[in-house]
């Protein structure tokens, strides 16, 4: 057949409360123009993040009531522990509250002034971490991964030369080697096997830890099997197990391809590391047979980890960001290129052409596409990563100007894609109209999640 349907029936609803241009407008006004501050309830679709917003299986919500609350040693512990054990190939599993939880741990044991650590795009909360220590976060992705046209088939690549090159000149200060997969900051792009051998063969030959940032592990190898040589017939399950076992160690948030709305853990294959980093668990988050999660969380997270690798499921999940990204491209709407695995960039440079990276038109196209049909997405330019000089009052802009819209997993159907694709298609026709937006507020770091904006006259 050729249509690709949901793969799953609709057990339970949450209803979507409609809302009238009027409505949104006074909405939008009250949380001063900034999307993360409307209230949830009135956003009719919201592709704000993937990360926690998933709907759970009849299978996810049964495991949870088989959840063992004990303090120590909880059966739910064991059940989690074996299922990343057997997923990922890696012995030694701690549980974290969700993805940040377990780099903060490993950074804090890594880290440290004087010390890079490369990765082809650490995500925000990454570099922050690894910037908290006093070490450099350093982004070596291949050109055409800064490229939005590019149509490279693994555009989260690391510039294997780059990295070489990094290595061989300060091996001692580098004490880990990261890889983001899929690129979350880099468009949601896919790494290949090949440049995952290339980056372990490097790390082994200078004895560098090298770990995979795993958050959404099963649309990487999903990419593999359908775009690299050698892959399209062999199972989702073993191409992730081939990722994990070129690497020593990986951190997830069970937030994104684990289909849980809390969770994480870190994995290691270094027992002295494990030791020190079980230490730092029970400072904040908790014994290590729970780290921060409840029982039920824990059985959530085992559940899902095994879902996410069915094969129906992802060629859905590929089939509805696809969907979405050529509907309005063939339409002449810029897009960033090839639709990522979990989200639609949309080129908010090119949609605004109008509007200088001072006026943020990737804040004005969010506040569009919320007034147009009450569609949430999340501004990835000037204003999360601008830089504003209090003094001179200058603005310094982002390299790109991206509104991403994030899929949540088996929450909408086609006919939501269909509806927001018709959003963005109104928002195009008119965008010469659209206004520019100053900041009237804003804190001197991670501005984006409170700044005050006011449209431009
Ligand atoms: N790494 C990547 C690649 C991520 O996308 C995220 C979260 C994290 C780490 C941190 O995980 O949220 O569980 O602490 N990304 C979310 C997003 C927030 O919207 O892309 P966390």
């Amino acid at each position: 057949m050729k249509t690709i349907i949901e793969p799953f029936r609709i057990k339970a609803v949450e209803p979507i409360r409609m809302t009238s241009h009027e409505e949104r407008l006074q909405k939008l006004k009250q949380a001063h123009y900034n999307p993360f501050l409307l209230h949830a309830d009135d956003v009719l679709i919201d592709l704000l993040t993937d990360s926690g917003t998933s709907a759970m299986s009849s299978e996810q919500w049964a495991a949870m009531l088989r959840g063992d609350e004990s303090y120590a040693g909880s059966q739910s512990f064991f059940r989690f522990e074996k299922t990343v054990q057997e997923i990922t190939g890696l012995p030694i599993v701690i549980p974290t509250h969700q993805g940040r939880a377990a780099e903060r741990i490993l950074f804090s044991l890594l880290g440290g002034t004087g010390k890079v650590i490369p990765s082809n795009t650490h995500f925000d909360t990454t570099r922050a971490n690894i910037e908290a220590t006093g070490a450099e976060a350093l982004d070596l992705v291949i050109a055409e991964g800064r490229d939005p046209q590019s149509m490279h088939p693994f555009k989260g690549n690391m510039d294997i030369a780059a990295l070489e090159q990094l290595v061989s000149e300060r091996s001692g200060d580098v004490p880990a080697i990261f890889c983001t997969i899929t690129n979350n900051s880099g468009g949601g792009q896919p790494v290949s096997m090949e440049n995952l051998k290339h980056i372990s063969g490097i790390a082994r030959t200078h004895d560098i830890p090298f770990f995979l940032d795993a958050c959404r592990f099963a649309e990487n190898a999903y990419f593999i099997k359908l775009r690299e040589e050698g892959f399209a017939d062999r199972p989702v399950s073993s191409i992730a197990r081939r990722m994990f076992s070129l690497c020593d160690g990986a951190t997830m948030s069970a937030k994104k391809d684990a289909f849980a709305n809390i969770g994480g853990f870190l994995a290691l294959s270094d027992d002295k590391l494990a030791q020190q980093a079980r230490n730092l668990l029970i400072l904040t988050e908790g014994f290590p047979t729970y780290g921060g999660l409840a029982g039920r969380d824990l059985e959530a997270i085992a559940v899902g980890l095994e879902e996410v690798l069915h094969e129906d499921y992802l060629e859905y999940r590929f089939a509805s960001s696809r969907y979405l990204g050529e509907h309005i491209s063939e339409r002449g709407v810029p897009i960033l290129q090839p639709p990522g695995g979990h989200a639609i960039y949309l080129d908010a440079a090119r949609f605004c052409d109008h509007l200088t990276p001072a006026q943020f038109p990737g804040q004005a196209l969010c506040c569009e596409l919320f007034l147009e049909g009450g569609v949430r997405g999340v501004e990835i330019g000037s204003v999360m990563f601008g830089r504003h000089d209090p003094e001179t009052g200058e603005e310094h802009p982002a390299a790109m100007e991206l509104v991403r819209l994030a899929l949540p997993r088996r929450v909408y159907t086609q006919s939501h894609i269909d509806y927001v694709v018709e959003v963005i298609l109104e928002v195009f026709a008119r965008r010469s109209e659209i206004p520019g937006y100053q900041i009237v507020e804003q804190a001197p770091f991670l501005r984006h999640f409170t700044a005050r904006f006011e449209p431009l006259k």
